[in-house]
């Protein structure tokens, strides 16, 4: 069985439907890529997935329990930690704060000591400014801090929504890099991205989003050669 099957969503806001009849299944371990045009659902089915927004109709799976109705706080505490698009970090507060309320469950609170270490020890530019606002960080240090909140949380699964958007070219490698590096640590990886051919270059899956649908779906790499895609999403 999948880790996470998302199985015949809808989902509304007020009277608009943004998502319609949405499936995808995603395995343990390694990338999944999800792309698709500005406005497509991506950022709606990630926030979704994570209980901001419920679904209208279908379930959301996770280990085999429906999580479609819990609160946001549940389902991170089952496991699945959001890295959401803009960072969401809070700028007065310090990148060690910052990180700390990424530790919701009794035991990820409990262990928020080794959790910081392991995170600086993968950021260590983190721990050199811990007592710095988030605010005055760059971007690409501030993207390491939003990874690092979600890890705090202990998930099993990260969701990324967007995370090179708006850095310059040599953090949008580093971001790669240490999303790759979460994929060799076990974690399993949903990545949303506007540089979709990095994306599915990493990803082993991609599904493609077009007005709240799946409209394809295949491996990484398949969907790299495919020609259609390549025209209208890639730009060749
Ligand atoms: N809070 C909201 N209220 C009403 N409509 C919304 C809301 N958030 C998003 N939408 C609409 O839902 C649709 C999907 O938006 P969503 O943000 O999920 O797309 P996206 O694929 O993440 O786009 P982008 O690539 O621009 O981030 C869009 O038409 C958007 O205008
Ligand atoms: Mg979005």
């Amino acid at each position: 069985m999948a880790l996470l099957e998302i199985d015949n969503i809808d989902v509304f806001y007020g009277d608009l439907q943004v998502i319609g009849n949405l499936s995808l299944s995603i395995e343990e371990g390694g990338i999944t890529s999800i792309v698709g045009a500005n406005g497509a659902g991506k950022s709606t089915l990630m926030n979704c997935i994570l209980g901001e927004i419920k679904p209208r109709k279908g379930k959301i799976l996770y280990k085999g329990e429906n999580i479609a109705s819990l609160k946001t706080f549940e389902i991170v505490e089952r496991g699945i930690a959001l890295v959401p698009e803009g960072r969401g970090l809070f700028p007065f507060l310090t990148v060690e704060e910052n990180l700390i309320l990424g530790a919701v469950s009794k035991e990820a609170k409990s262990k928020t000591r080794e959790n910081l270490e392991r995170v600086y020890s993968l950021f260590p530019r983190l721990q050199e400014r811990l007592k710095q606002r988030a605010g005055s960080f760059s971007g690409g240090e501030q993207q390491m801090c939003s990874i690092g909140r979600a890890l705090m949380a202990e998930p099993d699964v990260i969701l990324l929504d967007e995370p090179s958007l708006g850095l310059a070219p040599i953090m949008v490698k580093t971001v790669v890099e240490t999303i790759e590096r979460l994929a060799e640590n076990g974690y399993t990886i949903i990545l949303v991205e506007q540089n979709v051919m990095t994306s599915l270059r990493i990803s082993k899956k991609g599904y493609v989003l077009q007005e709240g649908r799946v409209v394809m779906e295949g491996l990484g790499t398949e969907l790299l050669e495919h020609e259609e895609l390549r025209k209208s999403y890639l730009g060749v």
